[in-house]
């Protein structure tokens, strides 16, 4: 694996990117299951670690944020990655152009967990646009874990026009259902057990649809199923898989954030998806 800390040096080697996953790095095994989607079928495949500031909404997380750049590359160079772009921020700002403010899809960014990460999907297009900009790649893999910051990416693509193609990639549990984060390091043994109430929640939403509940009554029945966890829900909502807006005639995606103490979480489930 080539590592790429400057980004002239990047550019310079006029490398084809076929894949591109970008990340904050202190992988776990759902980064990597994004680098395998790639790994199956080309060569070419670069990874980006970059811990962008700016989309903290907490400046003690960003702080917190764990950093495990030897373990990260020995992870990487197991799987065969191509390339390993590390830039730096103002390296970073010299070769790309920022996200135009004035064009921010407000209607997702502003949803969800825009809604309580004030200004967070502004700064991941912000970072996004920059990172395509800098390694023009083919295809970008992210996660259904994050499925919101998914379309924001697609909103992204469509308004520059960008010729790439947007893959997403299953969400990677543990073996209780938990969707793996890096923020699980923060929660305890009992914590985490408890924490694999939330995908459970999300199957028990999906079951009270497939049995024809209405909308609003699952939402109430989810928050009531937290009653006696130490867990607070920040929001519960069913919305349009496509375009995350609250209309129920199309496919549907069901998806929560949560405390567990002072930890945030989030998670997703898809409740109709025609192919
Ligand atoms: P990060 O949180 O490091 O995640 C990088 C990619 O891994 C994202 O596409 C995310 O959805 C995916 N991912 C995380 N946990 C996953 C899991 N359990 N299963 C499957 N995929 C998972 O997302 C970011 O970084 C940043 O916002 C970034 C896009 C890099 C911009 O700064």
């Amino acid at each position: 694996m080539k590592i790429f800390y400057s980004i002239d040096e990047f550019i310079h080697n006029q490398l084809q990117i076929e894949y591109f996953i970008p990340t904050m790095g202190n992988l776990h095994n759902g980064h990597l299951s994004l680098i395998n989607e790639a790994k199956n079928s080309s060569s070419g495949t670069c990874v980006s670690i970059y811990v962008n500031e700016s989309q903290f909404t907490n400046q003690e997380d960003f702080k917190n944020y764990p950093k495990t750049l030897n373990a990260d590359i020995q992870k990487l160079n197991n799987l065969n990655v191509d390339y390993l772009l590390i830039p730096e921020k103002n390296d970073i700002h010299q070769h790309s152009q920022s996200f135009d403010v004035s064009k921010e899809p407000k209607n997702i960014t502003s949803e969800l967990c825009g809604k309580y990460r004030k200004g967070h999907f502004l700064a991941v297009m912000d970072i996004v646009h920059r990172l395509f900009q800098i390694v023009k790649p083919r295809n970008a893999i992210f996660g259904d874990k994050d499925y919101q910051q998914f379309v924001v990416i697609q909103e992204l693509i469509k308004i520059y026009n960008y010729k790439i193609n947007v893959i997403r990639s299953s969400t990677v549990r543990n073996d209780e259902g938990l969707a793996l984060s890096s923020r699980n390091n923060h929660l305890s043994a009992d914590e985490i057990k408890c924490a694999s109430q939330i995908y459970k929640s999300l199957k028990y939403a999906k079951n009270l649809y497939n049995q024809g509940e209405k909308i609003e009554e699952i939402s109430k029945q989810i928050y009531k199923y937290f009653d006696g966890f130490p867990i607070k829900i920040e929001y519960f909502s069913i919305r349009d898989l496509k375009t995350l807006q609250p209309r129920y005639d199309d496919d549907l995606i069901a998806l929560i954030a949560v405390y567990l103490g002072k930890v945030r979480l989030i998670d997703n489930i898809i409740i109709k998806s025609t192919p």
